[in-house]
C-alpha cells in the first residue's frame, strides 16, 4: 500500500520541474493523479510517458489556472475520471525577473494574477467540489524561500509568493469546518525549466554575467551545499498530501536545504 493510495488529485503546473515531479511520486505511491498544464501538448505527452503500466491512473488536462471556468471543468474531468478529488495541488506558477526600479504593472499583473489569483481560484474550485462531496480533502499551495524574504530583482514574484502564504492561512481558516486542510511547501533553489528562464532574465536585465551564476551565488548561502532536485521535493509533497499529515493546516513547510532559516 503506498502512503496516497486510491486518493484522486490534480497537480497543477505538471507538464514539467516540480509539478511533473509531484504528480509521478503520487502515482508511484497508488494515487489516482490528473496533471495540468496550460501546455496542454507538453502535459499530454508526460501522461503518454508515464501511463505505461499504470492502468489509467492518469489524465492530462490543459488549463490557465487564472480561468474559473477551465479550472472547474478541470475538477470535473478529474471527478469524471476517478470518481471524486481528494487532494488539489496549487503548483503552477511564473517568474520574471525585472530591476525594482522598472517593473512594470504589466510585470506585476501577470505574475499576481498566476501566482496570486490562480491559487486563490484554485482553492475555491477544490474547496466546493470537497464540499459537496462531504469527504474533506487537502489543498497545498506550492509557495517559495521568495515568501519569507524579499529579493530585489523579482519584487513581484515574492509578493505573490507571500500571498500564497496568507492564501494558505485564510483558506486553513475557512475550510476547517469541512474537514479541508490547507498546506504548503516552500522550495529554495530548484533545478528546474524555471532556472534557465531566470537565468536567461537575469542576464538580460544585467544582473547576472554568465548562465549559471545566480544558482551558485544561491547554492554558496545553502547549508546542504547544493542546489535542489525536483525529487528533492516529493517526499514532502506526497506526505501533505497523505494521511500522515492530517492533523496540520495553514502552514507552510520549508524545503530549502536551509536556505532561510524562520
Ligand atoms: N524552481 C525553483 O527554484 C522554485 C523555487 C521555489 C518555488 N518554485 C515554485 O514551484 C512551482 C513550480 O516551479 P517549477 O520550477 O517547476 O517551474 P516550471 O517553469 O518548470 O514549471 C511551471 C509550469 O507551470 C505551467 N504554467 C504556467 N502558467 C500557467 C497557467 N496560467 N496555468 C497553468 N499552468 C501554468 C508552465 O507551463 C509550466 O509547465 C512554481 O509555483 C514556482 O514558483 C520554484
Amino acid at each position: 500500500m503506498g502512503r496516497v493510495s486510491g486518493r484522486s488529485c490534480i497537480v497543477t503546473g505538471a507538464a514539467q520541474g516540480i509539478g511533473r515531479a509531484i504528480g509521478e511520486a503520487l502515482l508511484d505511491e497508488g494515487a489516482d493523479v490528473c496533471f495540468a498544464d496550460i501546455n496542454a501538448a507538453k502535459v499530454a505527452e508526460v501522461v503518454r510517458d508515464t501511463q505505461a503500466g499504470r492502468n489509467g491512473r492518469a489524465i492530462a488536462c490543459g488549463v490557465d489556472v487564472t480561468d474559473r471556468t477551465q479550472v472547474s471543468e478541470m475538477i470535473a474531468k478529474t471527478v469524471a475520471a476517478f470518481g471524486k478529488l481528494d487532494v488539489k495541488f496549487n503548483n503552477a506558477g511564473v517568474n520574471k525577473p525585472m530591476n525594482f526600479l522598472d517593473v512594470t504593472e504589466e510585470n506585476w499583473r501577470m505574475i499576481m494574477d498566476i501566482n496570486g489569483l490562480g491559487v486563490m481560484i484554485g482553492m475555491q474550485e477544490a474547496a466546493k467540489q470537497m464540499i459537496a462531496q462531504g469527504t474533506g480533502g487537502k489543498i497545498i499551495n506550492t509557495a517559495s524561500i521568495a515568501s519569507r524574504q524579499g529579493y530585489d530583482n523579482v519584487a513581484p514574484y515574492c509578493a505573490s509568493k507571500w500571498a500564497v502564504v496568507s492564501l494558505t492561512q485564510s483558506g486553513a481558516r475557512d475550510l476547517a469546518k469541512h474537514d479541508i486542510t490547507v498546506t504548503g511547501f516552500a522550495p529554495g533553489v530548484v533545478a528546474t525549466e524555471m532556472w534557465e528562464d531566470v537565468d536567461r532574465d537575469l542576464m538580460a536585465i544585467g544582473a547576472a554575467e554568465r548562465p549559471g551564476q545566480a544558482m551558485e551565488e544561491f547554492a554558496a548561502g545553502i547549508l546542504k551545499g547544493r542546489v535542489a532536485k525536483p525529487a528533492d521535493i516529493t517526499g514532502t509533497t506526497t506526505f501533505l498530501a497523505s494521511a500522515d499529515s492530517d492533523y496540520m493546516t495553514g502552514q507552510i513547510v520549508m524545503i530549502d536545504g536551509g536556505m532561510t532559516l524562520v
